[in-house]
Formats: structure tokens, C-alpha cells, sequence
């Protein structure tokens, strides 16, 4: 039987990135997928297109998690369409570089309202949904190794993702009675979007490969797989924790 067959998923975020990644496994371990956008409806069209490719089913729901009536929408939809939601995937997720004396104030509040804001009450409605059906959950924060590791330039980002952190915990105490777990997953430098900066400057990017003692930059699927486990029935004693996927990244040190 594959990992994840009967449930049903709904990922933030999935139109690109690690979400796709996501979304594109989750499929291929039998679950069926609410593909989440606010902008980009090609990129969902390309998720929908791999997770029927993986021989599964999806829908595509365009709502931007900083809108209640949006988050209503979006688990709505699920319901509707497959019945049941039975996993919760927070990975949409923003940054904005500034030096601190610089950041601006409409730029901190999207921050925190893409990355914060938006899993909190998206998590409420899930909870609230899953308490009336009376049924278990699983919740997968898609958070970052600067939940816990400095990141100058991007303190608004490190301030959202340490909330995160603290969020995660929480819950996992309120939660875990109703047999809901959370859980935290803490990626690295990862080959997406949100690098695309880097990923076009060899400078900065040779820079940051000798920080990362495994000498490469994650891939989508190296957090999908954890995802997975993450969502499915073997990992339900697992909560209340954060899972640091960075190819050593955060334990790095040397002297000359
Ligand atoms: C950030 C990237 C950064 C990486 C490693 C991620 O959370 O989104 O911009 O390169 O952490 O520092």
C-alpha cells in the first residue's frame, strides 16, 4: 500500500517550488490534491498536470492564505470535492531582503501575514473542520533553518519563521488530545524561486556552497520525502518538532 493512499491534502503555495515538489509526491504516494496559487496559475496547471501524471486526482484553488475568505475557500473546497481534508501543508512562503534601518513597514506586514498569518488561521479553520467531523490530522509547517539561525538582511522573514517555531509547539500541546500532530520541517538552500537571486550570481552562490558541508543545494525532493513520512499513518507518535533538512548547513564551522 503506498504512504499517503485514501487521504486527501491540501498544500500552500503548490504551484512552484517545494510545494510542487510536495504535492507532486504526495500524489504519487496515492494522495488525492488541493493545489494552492495566489498568483501564478500556469505553475498550478504544471503541478495538476504531475499529479495526475503519478495517476492521482487534484483540483487547483486560487486564494492568498492573508484572506479569511480566501482560507475559507480553499479547505471548503476540499471538503466538497473529496469530502474530507485530511492534511494541512503551510508552505507558502515569502522574503524581502533590508538591511534592518531600511526594512519597510508594508513590506514587514506582507511578510508576516504570507508566512504567519496565513498558516495560523488557515490551521484554526482546519482544526475547527477536523474537531466537527471528529476525525485525526496531520500538520506540516514548511518553516526554515532561519526559524533558529540568523539571517541579516532578512529579519522580517527570520521573525515569521521563529513564530512559526513557536506556533508548531503549541499546537502540538493543544492539538495532540484530538489526535492532530504538527510538525516542522526546516529547510536549507533549496533550488526554487525564492533563490533566484542567488542562484544567477556564481559569486554568492560559490559563497554559500562553502557553507553546506554536503557541497550542493537541496532539491525539492529532499524535502518531500520527509513531507510524506511526515503525513502519513507511520509517523503518528511524531510531533512537536522541527526536522532540519540543510546538507549540514546549520552545523557548519571552521578555522583557518
Ligand atoms: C531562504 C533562502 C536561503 C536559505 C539558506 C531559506 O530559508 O529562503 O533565501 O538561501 O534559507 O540560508
Amino acid at each position: 500500500m503506498k504512504l499517503l493512499e485514501g487521504k486527501v491534502a491540501l498544500i500552500t503555495g503548490s504551484s512552484s517550488g517545494i510545494g510542487q515538489g510536495i504535492a507532486k509526491k504526495f500524489a504519487e504516494e496515492g494522495s488525492r490534491v488541493v493545489i494552492n496559487y495566489s498568483r501564478s496559475a500556469e505553475g498550478a496547471d504544471v503541478t495538476l498536470a504531475m499529479v495526475q501524471e503519478a495517476g492521482s486526482d487534484g483540483i487547483i484553488v486560487q486564494a492568498d492564505v492573508t484572506r479569511t475568505e480566501d482560507i475559507r475557500k480553499l479547505i471548503d473546497a476540499a471538503y466538497e470535492k473529496f469530502g474530507a481534508l485530511d492534511i494541512l501543508v503551510n508552505n507558502a512562503g515569502m522574503e524581502k531582503k533590508a538591511p534592518f534601518t531600511e526594512v519597510l513597514e508594508a513590506d514587514y506586514d506582507r511578510v508576516m501575514a504570507v508566512n504567519l498569518r496565513g498558516p495560523f488561521f488557515l490551521t484554526q479553520y482546519f482544526v475547527q473542520k477536523l474537531q466537527t467531523a471528529k476525525m485525526p490530522g496531520r500538520i506540516i509547517n514548511i518553516s526554515s533553518v532561519h526559524e533558529d539561525m540568523a539571517f541579516p538582511g532578512f529579519t522580517s522573514y527570520c521573525v515569521s519563521k521563529g513564530g512559526m517555531r513557536m506556533f508548531m509547539r503549541n499546537l502540538a500541546v493543544e492539538l495532540g488530545p484530538m489526535n492532530i500532530t504538527i510538525n516542522n520541517i526546516a529547510p536549507g538552500a533549496i533550488q526554487t524561486p525564492i533563490n533566484k537571486n542567488l542562484l544567477q550570481d556564481q559569486g554568492k552562490l560559490d559563497a554559500l556552497l562553502m557553507n553546506i558541508p554536503l557541497k550542493r543545494l537541496g532539491t525539492t525532493e529532499d524535502i518531500a520525502e520527509l513531507a510524506a513520512f511526515l503525513a502519513s499513518d507511520k509517523a503518528g507518535y511524531i510531533t512537536g518538532s522541527t526536522y532540519v533538512i540543510d546538507g549540514g548547513l546549520m552545523r557548519n564551522y571552521h578555522e583557518q
